[in-house]
């Protein structure tokens, strides 16, 4: 749930490099940013605060520095207080240490280390990380081995990153939370090639890094070490990725990866990355969630255009399988339940939702034929991680629809496909939920040998989204949304894929706007939810001309009578309707559609609220603790 950035290398402005760095990865925490520059006189001075980086200018932090971590936090252990932010230091302020996850076991180092004379200054876990590795230091002169044998005490999922300023080293260590490499060659062409296709090695090490004493060897390029790939991308598109288990120590010469349990060491290969700068910057919009909405226009056909051959493997991993269960969190997890109407509506295929969260209990029905489709934007999420390995366990195989290329979720699984959605930086998922409605549905056309006829009907939806989405609309909703912002409660109702895109409508504008909005499936109302209606109530119907339409106009009728004001999401028009948001008939990929307006009207109340939409009150992009 932080954000960790470190650089070493040939540049002499790491101050800035990495406070422009946090920036972009503020999306993943914001409770408070600190950053470690190693001096000149080879000090370590430390700039941290609460709130927002926001328009801090780390280029006057240090000068002529080559070398810094810094970090944006989403606290767990301490409140969001000044010295509860990272980075956190040693005794002899040699050792500037960042951290993102938790270390359970940390009451039990820190009596330890207490009883060693070793002084704390804050309540964190993350405190006992540069006490300990300076002990460890003091044994083996050695700081990479220090940092391994710290990392071997630790209990629990979390990324580390740690700066010595007397080896001039950076070290890194990953069980669990994301960790990823960018390498800058100063003078050389990127020798990275598309993802996938690259095996460039990592330059061969001559020498132990981070030995005591040792001189210190002049950079000679640079290498940038983060939570997510926007931190460096406006230096470098090769990436290395670490693995779960793994450390990397560099010093800007040479970058060894290793295994944090027998400390041999791992080959890496190098991959370069797709994304764009100017795909992860926001634009001329004022917060990422409208540019990513807006994104829609072509991001949806981006998840359809996929290769045929392998969404055709995919359907028939599922047909063999004895068993398929989808699973995600939060705005994935409702694309999950959407896609059990799709695969019974298109393919006559049944298939089960759980929320990845719940999914441990399910273990028992898992054999070896099963099959697990995890489902993420982020591909780092914990609880979908969780499910991976209950599956894994009981050798079942995997299939990750995810957004980022080279997550987690998307190396570990048996099969990946990729939405390509591009960079979301939003708390609030939108372009990744209509990539991974598009990608499912895809392949439930393919499941029902339907896929040609699946592929036209995306396209065509992915015009319609193009279309719907012009000034006049999106004007059209903002206007609702001012209506709209002074209540309180509101309540969305669907049937068979409206029904999770109703509740997904409810998490859209609790996150980003917190009036509380509910989403129940239209026949529901009456065993209970109707009793909330109370004169003039918003409550919004969303809507298909499919064979549940009368159904859910019957619902939005029954809320009429007792008051409601309806908002209809619906290709036609109907009487019950006091406001008409008119959508497209998009047939079986009505879910995709529908759900666009509600994503704006949800944007809009947070702004006309006083929220800011892109980081909503205690959210992190990603969920990386469980
Ligand atoms: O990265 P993931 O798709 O795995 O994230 C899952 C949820 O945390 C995420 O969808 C969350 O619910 C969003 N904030 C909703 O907009």
């Amino acid at each position: 749930m932080c954000g960790i950035f470190g650089y070493v290398g040939t540049r002499r402005n790491a101050g800035e490099i990495v406070v422009e760095g946090l920036k972009r990865l503020e999306y993943r925490g914001y409770d408070s940013w600190g950053v470690a520059c190693k001096e000149q006189n080879g000090s370590v001075s430390v700039n941290k605060d609460i709130g927002r980086i926001g328009t801090v200018d780390g280029s006057g932090f240090c000068q002529d520095c080559a070398l810094a971590v810094a970090h944006t936090r989403w606290a767990t252990h301490g409140g969001v207080t000044q010295l509860n932010a990272h980075p956190h230091l040693s005794c002899d302020g040699t050792i500037a240490v960042v951290h993102n996850g938790i270390v359970e076991n940390y009451l039990e180092i820190k009596r330890e280390l207490k009883a060693k004379g070793h002084t704390f200054l804050s309540e964190t876990d993350t405190e006992v990380i540069p006490h300990l590795i300076e002990e460890k230091y003091k044994e083996t002169g050695d700081f990479a081995a220090a940092v391994r044998t710290a990392c071997l005490h630790f209990t629990g999922r979390y990324a580390v990153l740690a700066l010595h300023t007397e080896s001039n080293t950076l070290v890194a260590a990953r069980t669990g939370s994301p960790l990823i490499v960018g390498v800058e060659r100063e003078g050389l062409e990127n020798r990275a090639t598309e993802i996938g296709k690259s095996q460039v090695p990592s330059p061969a090490c001559p020498a132990k890094l981070g030995e005591r004493n040792r001189e210190s060897r002049v950079p000679h390029q640079s290498y940038f070490i983060a939570s997510d790939i926007p931190a460096f991308l406006p230096f470098t598109k090769t990436v290395q990725y670490l693995d779960d288990g793994e450390m990397v120590v560099t010093d800007g010469h040479s970058i060894i990866f290793s295994d944090i349990e027998t400390g041999e060491e791992r080959p890496k290969r190098e991959i370069g990355i797709t994304w764009s700068v100017e795909q992860a910057e926001k634009g001329d919009f004022d917060h990422y969630m409208l540019k990513e909405i807006m994104d829609q226009k072509e991001s949806v056909a981006r998840a359809v255009n996929q290769d045929e051959t392998q969404i055709m493997t995919l359907a028939q991993a599922i047909r063999n399988a004895q068993g398929t269960f989808l699973v995600g969190c939060g705005t994935a997890g409702k694309a999950c339940m959407a896609a059990e109407y799709f695969f019974s509506v298109v393919a006559e295929h049944h298939v089960n939702f759980c929320a990845a969260s719940e999914f441990k209990v399910y273990h028992h029905f898992l054999k070896p034929a099963s099959l697990l489709i995890v489902v993420s934007q982020s591909g780092e999420t914990a609880d979908v991680l969780e499910a991976m390995e209950v599956a894994k366990r009981k050798g079942s195989k995997v299939l990750a629809i995810v957004n980022v290329e080279g997550s987690t979720i998307a190396r570990e699984a048996d099969y990946t496909l990729l939405i390509r959605a591009g960079p979301e930086r939003a708390v609030a998922s939108t372009k990744a939920l209509t990539g991974q409605l598009a990608a499912l549905l895809l392949i439930a056309y393919a499941l029902g040998d339907r896929l040609q006829e699946g592929k036209t009907l995306l396209l065509e939806t992915s015009a319609q989204i193009s279309d719907m989405l012009n000034p006049r609309y999106v004007e059209r909703l903002s206007k609702l949304a001012e209506d709209m912002k002074d209540r309180e409660d509101l309540y969305i109702i669907g049937k068979s894929w409206n029904y999770p895109m109703a509740m997904e409508s409810a998490i859209k504008i609790q996150e980003v706007s917190y009036v509380h909005a509910e989403g129940f499936a239209g026949g529901e109302l009456k065993h209970g939810p109707i009793a909330l209606i109370e004169e003039g109530t918003p409550c919004i119907a969303l809507m298909g001309k499919d064979e549940v339409q009368m159904d859910i106009l019957s619902n939005a009728m029954e809320l009429k009578a007792r008051g409601a004001w309806i908002i209809g999401v619906s290709p036609e028009r109907f009487e019950v309707f006091d406001e008409w948001i008119k959508v497209p008939d998009a047939g079986v990929a009505q879910a995709i559609v529908n759900i666009i307006p509600i994503q704006v009207l949800a944007y809009f109340l947070a702004v006309k609220r006083g929220k800011d939409p892109d980081m909503p009150r205690n959210l992190a992009k990603s969920v990386t603790v469980k």
